[in-house]
């Protein structure tokens, strides 16, 4: 029997983080990352291993005191349908609850896996400012096609920024009843 490993990510992963991420990013499925990025971020990050050897990766980034989001959860592709997708997740909402976030949401193409995992679609227009910061290196900002989802961890009296979005974004237009 195979033997999964999830554990925090180490600077020697980065190679197979950026391989497996950009050779997704190519199919358009996920958004690339550059070495930087993924070695600055190291610390949050996690990785899966089957059998001693890498098979996955996501990323959990912290965005504001109430907020997180799930990044680059890739499976290596020989790899899929055996929970490691599901195991990489649960260890980055471990994480989150770890840090005392109440909500986790991501930018996804596949809104599905996500909804296995408690989370739901959601507009982006429902979502704080701070989670589009990224959004402002992306080559799509002006028409972006990923789903939002997110997942409530705990309730928070008074949580800042849940509300819609005051301003419009280009590519992310408010909901009508928003205007
Ligand atoms: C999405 C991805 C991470 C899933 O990894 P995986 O290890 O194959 O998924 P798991 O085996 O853990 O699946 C967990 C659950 O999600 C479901 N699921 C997996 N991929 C799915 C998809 N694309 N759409 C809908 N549901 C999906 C599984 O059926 C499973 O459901 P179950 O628990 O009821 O059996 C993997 O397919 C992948 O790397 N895709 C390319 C990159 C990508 O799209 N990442 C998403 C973030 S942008």
């Amino acid at each position: 029997m195979a033997e999964i490993l999830i554990r925090p990510a180490r600077v020697d992963d980065t190679t197979d983080i950026l391989e497996l991420v950009n050779a997704l990013a190519r199919e358009g499925v996920m958004l690339p990352r550059s070495p930087a990025s993924v070695i600055e971020k190291i610390r949050d990050f996690h990785v899966a291993e089957v059998d001693g050897d890498f098979a996955g990766c996501g990323a959990l980034a912290v965005i504001w005191s109430d907020i997180a989001e799930v990044r680059s959860i890739a499976v290596s592709p020989e790899q899929r349908a055996l929970g490691l997708g599901r195991r990489i997740a649960e260890a980055l909402i471990a994480e989150a609850e770890t840090l005392g976030v109440a909500r986790v949401m991501a930018f996804t193409y596949v809104p599905g896996f996500f909804e296995k995992l408690g989370f739901e679609v959601v507009e982006h227009a429902s979502l704080p400012h701070k989670v589009f910061g990224d959004c402002l290196d992306c080559p799509k900002f002006h028409q972006c096609d990923e789903v939002a989802v997110l997942r409530i961890l705990k309730l928070v009296d008074g949580a800042p920024e849940r509300g819609p979005l005051s301003l419009p974004l280009p590519g992310h237009p408010l909901p009508k009843a928003a205007k």
